[in-house]
């Protein structure tokens, strides 16, 4: 159990919290000494979530396949790639030959961008879903040896991605714009989660429901009530001691 039952030992939540995993996004690690932080959060994680940006697709670079291997090394833990970069193609195999378990990229790929000022962007689908490609890329990581993931921006309707999800292992959805850690959640996802679990509950479907982007202490109870089963958490997961605090006395 992850965390903290109310008052009530309603069964039900007991369920809930019991399956919610958690992903540390390493982006919030210090990486001056990476290998020691992923070690230090395997205590804490069920999986580890890798934040990979192109400075295209988003307004900033992180790293590839070199560093995450880094992190591949330093725990046993599975790993997710999220892929906010323009061409997902040319990263899949670098993702796969490493032992990635899922990798994701984004619905919006070949949407428009919306500038936001201050040098930050998003890209939103409006309405354009290139499906052939959408589905050939799911294709491809499975054929690499990986799962498939499809994410979602916060602007973007879940509706969107229904023609794809009985070929998608993770639905990710956002809950910041895609960029940055340390953002302020974005509440509007409790709907999308919501749709995204009756539906998976309505086709018999399995896909786990990661929601990503300012989770914290504050938010991760209702998320989980909402129907997500993987909370994304950087900032939170590496500062906040009271987070920290509530995973692992929990678990003890
Ligand atoms: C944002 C990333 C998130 C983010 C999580 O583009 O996809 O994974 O870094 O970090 P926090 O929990 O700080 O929002
Ligand atoms: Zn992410």
């Amino acid at each position: 159990m992850y965390f903290p039952l109310a008052e009530s030992t309603n069964i039900i939540n007991l369920l809930l919290y019991n399956m919610v995993k958690i992903a540390p996004s390493i982006l919030a690690a210090d990486f001056s000494c990476l290998g020691k932080e992923i070690k230090k959060a395997q205590k804490l994680a069920d999986m580890i979530h890798l934040d990979i940006m192109d400075g295209h697709f988003v307004p900033n670079l992180t790293f590839g396949k070199d560093i995450s291997r880094v992190s591949k090394a330093a725990t046993k833990l599975p790993h997710d790639a999220h892929l906010m970069v323009t061409h997902p193609e040319h990263y899949i195999a670098d993702f796969a030959s490493i032992g990635v378990e899922y990798i994701s990229f984004h619905l919006e790929l070949e949407g428009s961008k919306i500038e936001l000022g201050q040098n930050r962007w998003v890209y939103v689908a409006n309405g354009k879903v290139n499906k052939t490609r959408t589905r050939k890329l799911l294709n491809d990581i499975k054929i690499a040896g990986s799962k498939a993931g499809l994410a979602l921006s916060p602007q973007t309707e879940f509706e969107l991605a229904v023609p794809f999800l009985k070929d998608v292992d993770l639905l990710i959805l956002m809950s910041v714009n895609p960029g940055f850690a340390g953002q302020k959640f974005m509440p509007e996802v409790y709907d999308k989660i919501k749709r995204a679990a009756a539906f998976k509950q309505d086709n018999g479907l399995r896909y786990e429901i990661m929601v990503d982007g300012g989770v914290g202490t504050k938010n991760a109870r209702k998320l989980a009530d909402c129907g997500a089963t993987i909370l994304v958490s950087g900032s939170s997961f590496f500062s906040d001691e009271s987070f920290q605090k509530t995973i692992r006395e929990l678990r003890s």
